[in-house]
């Protein structure tokens, strides 16, 4: 890997930043600098230190979800108290418990078979014969036809359908866009996305009546949740899992590209989990974390008070241990804060580096590196991510 391929890739990171979120990209930039805690008008106390941001998570006594500045605050909005009790209360604990065995190492392998495989193959099979193809639509596809999976909606549809899973979800997120300063959603925004709840969630009613056990919407009927929880869980599964998981996949394929380490890869299959890793470390898809402060509390011989807001700039404490390398060891001070800690940590994790890793070992399965042919960055998404990304596999 060359000096002009770290710099062209990290080029091409920021431009995704840049195109996909100014306000991000002004803060990211701004942040850059600044020491691992600083307060920033209108915005709150910010983060930029890895250690200081897993404490923050960690500290459930002093940050919440629910509440101003929270992610919690916004979903308790659209489902009501219910959801309140997901970010914050003991049925939290419960939930994550009884849901565990769906989102094992297994678990997620088995899921990404079922609900990717064949697509894949596909895939594979087209790059192979030369065909050139865009992998920002087939991971929004493939990613759409994952959560479709967990909501137990149909699987034979054909892929407009799954793009359309996927952009609900997007302009679900998008709404979130404009609350970096406060997270009181106005009322035409909360009917709005009312409106693309209802469409997203309509097979949850019949998935809460009839799924198996095995399932999450059967899960929710034998922990008796109710249907407002569970549609609220449920929303939540496609907004956490597709638009992170789309823009991780692509931007780890882009960067693998970028720097010229597919060959390191193909040379040795065995560096595919650091790859996977290492992509997601660098593209860090959800690049803030916010809490709410719950009590008086010292950060960094700072003094926050209850009532104010805080915001973990995961990009930059992650992205502080280098730029992309297949052969970097697991970053301690980092581990996995792209997933966030504590008790929110990702439920999907295992099943982000599996779709990572089945989405790379397709692009690899001819046995010979693939060039970028050409891309876009999408724009005003609260994900950064690639609109398009068109691979092909030179013969
Ligand atoms: C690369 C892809 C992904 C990234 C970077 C990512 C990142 C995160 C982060 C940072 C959080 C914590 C948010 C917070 O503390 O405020 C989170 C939570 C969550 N994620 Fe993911 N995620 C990814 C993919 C997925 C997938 C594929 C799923 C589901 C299939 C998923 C399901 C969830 C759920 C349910 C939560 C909420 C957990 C809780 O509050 O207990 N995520 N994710």
């Amino acid at each position: 890997m060359t000096r002009t391929e770290i710099n062209a890739a990290a080029r091409h990171e920021r431009r995704l930043l840049w195109r996909g979120n100014r306000g991000l990209y002004a803060l990211l930039e701004a942040a850059r600098h600044t020491g691992p805690i600083v307060r920033v008008p209108r915005l709150g106390w910010v983060v930029t230190d890895p250690v200081l941001a897993r404490r923050v998570l960690n500290d459930h006594a002093h940050f919440t979800m629910a509440g101003e500045g929270g992610v919690g605050h916004l979903w308790t909005q659209l489902f009501g108290d219910e959801m309140a009790q997901f970010f914050g209360g003991a049925r939290h604990a419960e939930i994550r418990t009884r849901a565990r065995d769906l989102f094992t190492e297994d678990s997620a392998r088995a899921l990404v078979a079922r609900s990717q495989g064949p697509h894949h193959e596909a895939l594979a099979a087209r790059l192979a014969a030369g065909v050139t193809a865009d992998v920002a639509d087939a991971a929004r596809v493939l990613a759409g036809r994952l959560v479709a999976d967990l909501l137990g909606l149909p699987a034979d549809r054909p892929d407009a359908a799954y793009r359309d899973v996927f952009a609900a979800g997007e302009r679900l997120a998008g709404l979130a866009m404009g609350t970096a300063a406060s997270t009181v959603l106005a009322p035409g925004t909360l009917a709005r996305a009312r409106a693309i709840v209802t469409e997203l969630t309509t097979g949850v009613d019949e998935g809460y009546r009839t799924a198996g056990p095995d399932t999450l919407l059967g899960r929710c009927r034998e922990m008796d949740l109710g249907l407002p929880l569970t549609r609220g869980l449920a929303t939540l599964l496609v907004i956490a899992g597709t638009e992170t998981g789309a823009s991780g996949t692509v931007r780890t394929a882009a960067l693998l590209h970028d720097t010229g380490q597919q060959r390191a890869l193909l040379a040795d299959p065995g560096l595919m989990a650091n790859a996977v890793r290492e992509g997601l470390r660098v593209s860090t898809p959800a690049p803030v974390i916010g809490r709410h402060v719950a009590g008086d509390t010292t950060v960094d011989g700072r003094t926050l008070r209850a009532g104010d807001r805080i915001l973990l700039l995961t990009y930059l404490a992650t992205n502080g241990a280098g730029p992309f390398d297949i052969t970097r060891e697991y970053v301690p001070e980092t581990r996995q804060l792209w997933f966030g800690g504590g008790r929110h940590l990702c439920l999907g994790a295992a099943v982000a580096r599996t779709q990572v890793a089945r989405m790379l070992e397709t692009l690899l399965a001819a046995g010979r590196p693939y060039r970028v042919v050409s891309r876009r960055a999408s724009s005003r998404v609260l994900v950064p991510a690639y609109a398009e990304l068109r691979v092909q596999i030179p013969r």
